[in-house]
């Protein structure tokens, strides 16, 4: 992570929070692209990028996506950009400060992962009045906030898209394998790993997930729920549970993301029920995930696109520095969704 300190001596493409005139006048020198001399000493480009938690394994693999995909549009336009990060740590109070602090340092672009999805008005308020456009990823804030001033976006997926995905492999699975059904009373009981309430892909992704099984005819019994709020060590906490209450009567895990699914194996593993082999859906499509699929200890995972959010949140945040209004294929009102793959053996 890029110790963000003061900003540098380097002539910057915008300074935005300097005054309208000095503003002006650095805009009219520097635009991005200008040719000749001007070129090498104008284009720089400063975002600020902030995590609501740096230590999510998914946060962590999108953050490394962003960073090489700032990297590659470097080299592609042949311009200088400066990204440094902020973990805010779960705290939104810090994460307002951090703002605070990319702005009086200059920074012309802010890609925000905000802690409490509801809590967007303050950041925004920042933003307009320093003119310094904000993109919010992965924690979409409510449409109210989106609509408080017209340089605001979201990146992020359709949860409901997430939750059906996931479905659909249970479905095919469970089709595939009567002996999903161990105890063949033609219900599967199942357990159910939330992610953080008031998240937006909790709370949708578990109830698209479940419609489309019961659509899709296979009946399920809700043996238990818990948030394990994303985290790993918390699934294996929750399973642990589970695994004592209810012992060989699981028959599946369905895990609102990978990290979860993860920890319930972790708890499986650490059992005497090792050979209980649920079915386990999780979603993301982080590696570990990933090879937990291949070796047969998930039936599956949706991936999380980090790639495609990540070219997506580069390419507003680029187009934005240009002083652009953005035009990226398949944003609708601000907001791009990037679709998700399945991943199964
Ligand atoms: C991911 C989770 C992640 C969360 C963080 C979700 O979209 O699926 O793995 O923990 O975002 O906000």
């Amino acid at each position: 992570m890029k110790d963000i300190g003061k900003p540098g001596k380097v002539q910057r493409m915008k300074r935005k929070g300097l005054g309208g005139i000095v503003c002006a006048c650095l805009l009219a020198l520097s635009c991005w692209g200008c040719a000749g001399d001007e070129k090498n000493q104008a284009e720089e480009l400063r975002v600020g990028v902030l995590l609501y938690n740096q230590d999510d394994l998914f946060i962590g693999a999108l953050k490394q996506e962003i960073d090489g995909c700032f990297r590659e549009t470097e080299k592609r336009e042949g311009c200088r950009i400066t990204v440094s990060y902020f973990d805010s740590m779960g705290n939104q109070i810090t994460q307002n400060e951090q703002i605070d602090t990319f702005i009086e340092q200059g920074y012309d672009v802010l890609c925000v992962n905000l802690v409490v999805r509801t809590d967007a008005a303050a950041i925004v308020d920042k933003g307009k009045k320093a003119d310094v456009p904000l993109v919010f990823f992965n924690r979409e804030p409510v449409s109210a906030d989106l609509e408080r001033w017209e340089k605001i976006y979201y990146v992020g997926t359709d949860a409901e898209e997430g939750g059906r995905k996931q479905g659909e492999i249970f479905l095919d699975y469970c089709r595939a394998r009567k002996s999903a059904d161990k105890n063949g009373d033609g219900v599967i009981q199942y357990v159910l790993l939330e992610g953080e309430p008031g998240h937006q892909d909790s709370a949708i992704r578990t109830e698209s997930c479940i419609k489309s099984i019961e659509e899709g005819g296979v009946e399920l019994e809700r043996l238990a729920v818990a948030n394990a709020n994303w985290r790993r060590s918390q699934g294996k906490e929750k399973m642990a549970g589970w695994l004592d209450e209810f012992g060989s009567g699981i028959e599946a895990v369905i895990s609102n993301n990978d990290a979860m699914a993860l920890g319930a194996l972790d708890a499986l593993a650490e059992s005497d029920l090792a050979e209980l082999s649920p079915v386990v859906i999780g979603l993301d499509g982080i590696e570990e995930a990933r090879a937990a699929v291949r070796d047969g200890r998930m039936a599956g995972t949706v991936v999380n696109d980090a790639r495609g959010q990540a070219e997506a949140i580069v390419a507003l945040a680029t187009e934005l520095g240009k002083d652009e209004i953005p035009d990226i294929p398949d944003m609708k009102d601000r907001i791009i969704r990037v679709p998700h793959k399945t991943v199964t053996q």
